[in-house]
């Protein structure tokens, strides 16, 4: 039967500013200019951004394609396409995916909302050194209650948006939380760029190291392309299936492409100016905006408010991404099982929230509970992000080039971007080129590498 009633966005913009919030989040604030730091600077900046184009832009306009075709969440987008039962199980991979990333993601946004409190409550005041930070931090991690007190806040605050629903809930935050996102990311930037030895900062991030850039890297940069996109569960394809046809694909993908990586350059840049004007390492991987920060907007004047301001951008870039997480959730049980979204919500948020308690618990009461040699929070992330998202990412680019079809895909995709097609032509060649060829290919290669069998090869020609 089909859903007669099946919002959609009220307009274009809605739809740019919630998948730019699926999109940006901690990966873009603490995890890219970490790694980009780490990997070579602006050398990593440039392999990073071949990737987000050749990789990145093709799959996210083929998942936003498959979602406005079907009008379905990922389960249903598969089953409408093609009667091969495999493909919903590919879909009800990404419903699971979405479950185990809410749960790892809601930890650290919660510490990210406990953080707020922590500021504002001046329990920074007397540190001097990221090492007093790290104490304070590790202290928290070791007690229970704070960790699941803000983890049930921040899940509670995800399941009130998705309550309200596409227009209401999803699309009004998107559009009050990301403005206010930008807005804050500026300030801090500014803030960090006129601080006394920043340039020392903006040297370390924009000098390109070429040196650093192995095979490694290029892998790592393809999987954080991928990860920082939200691609490969079915999230953008749920929000694509609530997109009019009137609008085009490869216009609203660009957008949400540049959004996402200006955000991650401008974090870099905030990031990196702070922490040098303090001669504060910039190494410090996880602990980097929980030992350092704290400590360097302690030093400065107005520190505490400049604190307060950076840990609410953190919990509002975390909050826009888990509301995509539990939307595509949401979506399946409606869609498929004709629930009401309000019962969705909540059984999402229950079973979400018990995914969760245990890799709160990863650093407390369970640390030594071992899943495959680590602790639960960090065996959920490595199963999510370097397995089950590329994975995703493999399949559905299989699909569009092999099952689904270039020619009934282009068919679609063309609807609300004729313009864009006859200005662009080759865009079109561009992108048949990318998704049923070089994708695929590149993202196996990112498979291999995670099970290990690259090292494996490269050792035997090594030999
Ligand atoms: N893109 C998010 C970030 O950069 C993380 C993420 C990956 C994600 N896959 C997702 C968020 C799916 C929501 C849905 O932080």
């Amino acid at each position: 039967m089909e859903n007669p009633k099946r919002e959609q966005w009220s307009s274009k913009m809605g739809f740019i500013l919630a998948a730019a919030g699926s999109a940006i989040g901690l990966g873009n604030i603490w995890k890219f200019p970490y790694i980009a730091g780490e990997n070579g600077g602006a050398a990593f900046l440039f392999i990073y951004l071949i990737c987000i184009l050749s990789i990145g832009l093709p799959v996210l306009i083929a998942e936003v394609l498959i979602g406005r075709t079907t009008q379905r969440n990922p389960v249903g987008a598969f089953k409408k396409l093609t009667n091969n039962k495999f493909w919903s199980y590919v879909g009800k991979m990404g419903i699971i995916t979405a479950f185990i990333i809410l749960s790892f993601y809601s930890v650290v946004a919660g510490w990210a909302i406990g953080y707020i409190v922590e500021s504002a409550k001046g329990a920074f005041q007397s540190f001097k050194e990221p090492a007093q930070a790290g104490e304070y931090f590790n202290s928290l991690l070791l007690q229970p209650e704070w960790n699941l007190f803000y983890l049930l806040v921040f899940i509670l605050m995800s399941m009130f948006f998705v309550y309200f629903g596409v227009q209401k809930g999803i699309e009004k935050g998107s559009k009050i939380m990301m403005p206010l996102l930008f807005i804050l990311l500026i300030i801090l930037m500014i803030r960090g760029i006129t601080l006394e030895g920043a340039n020392e900062g903006l040297k370390f991030f924009f000098h390109p190291e070429w040196s650093k850039i192995t095979s490694q890297t290029i892998l790592l940069a393809l999987g954080h392309a991928f990860f920082t996109l939200s691609l490969g569960m079915g999230v953008i394809m749920t929000y694509g299936s609530y997109m009019s046809n009137n609008d085009s694909i490869p216009g609203t993908s660009l957008s949400i492409i540049i959004l996402d990586t200006v955000i991650s350059v401008v974090a870099g840049v905030m990031i990196f100016t702070t922490v040098f004007a303090f001669g504060q390492d910039p190494a410090q991987g996880p602990g980097l905006i929980f030992h350092v920060i704290p400590v360097v907007f302690n030093q400065m004047p107005g520190g505490i408010f400049f604190a307060i301001l950076f840990f609410i951008l953190l919990a509002l870039a975390a909050l826009t991404s888990s509301i995509s997480l539990i939307e595509v959730v949401v979506a399946y049980f409606v869609d498929e099982k004709k629930w009401k979204r309000q019962k969705a919500v909540i059984f999402t948020g229950v079973v979400g929230t018990l995914l969760a308690i245990p890799c709160s618990l990863s650093y407390n009461l369970m640390s030594e509970v071992k899943l495959f040699d680590s602790n639960f929070f960090d065996t959920l992330d490595f199963l999510a992000s370097n397995i089950l998202l590329p994975l995703g990412g493999f399949l559905l680019a299989i699909f569009v080039g092999y099952v689904w079809g270039l020619d009934k895909a282009v068919e679609n995709l063309k609807i609300g971007s004729e313009k864009f097609f006859e200005k662009y032509p080759v865009s079109l060649f561009l992108w048949k080129i990318f998704i049923k060829y070089l994708a695929p290919l590149l993202m196996f290669f990112v498979l291999l590498d995670t099970v290990g069998i690259l090292k494996v090869v490269k050792n035997l020609f090594v030999e």
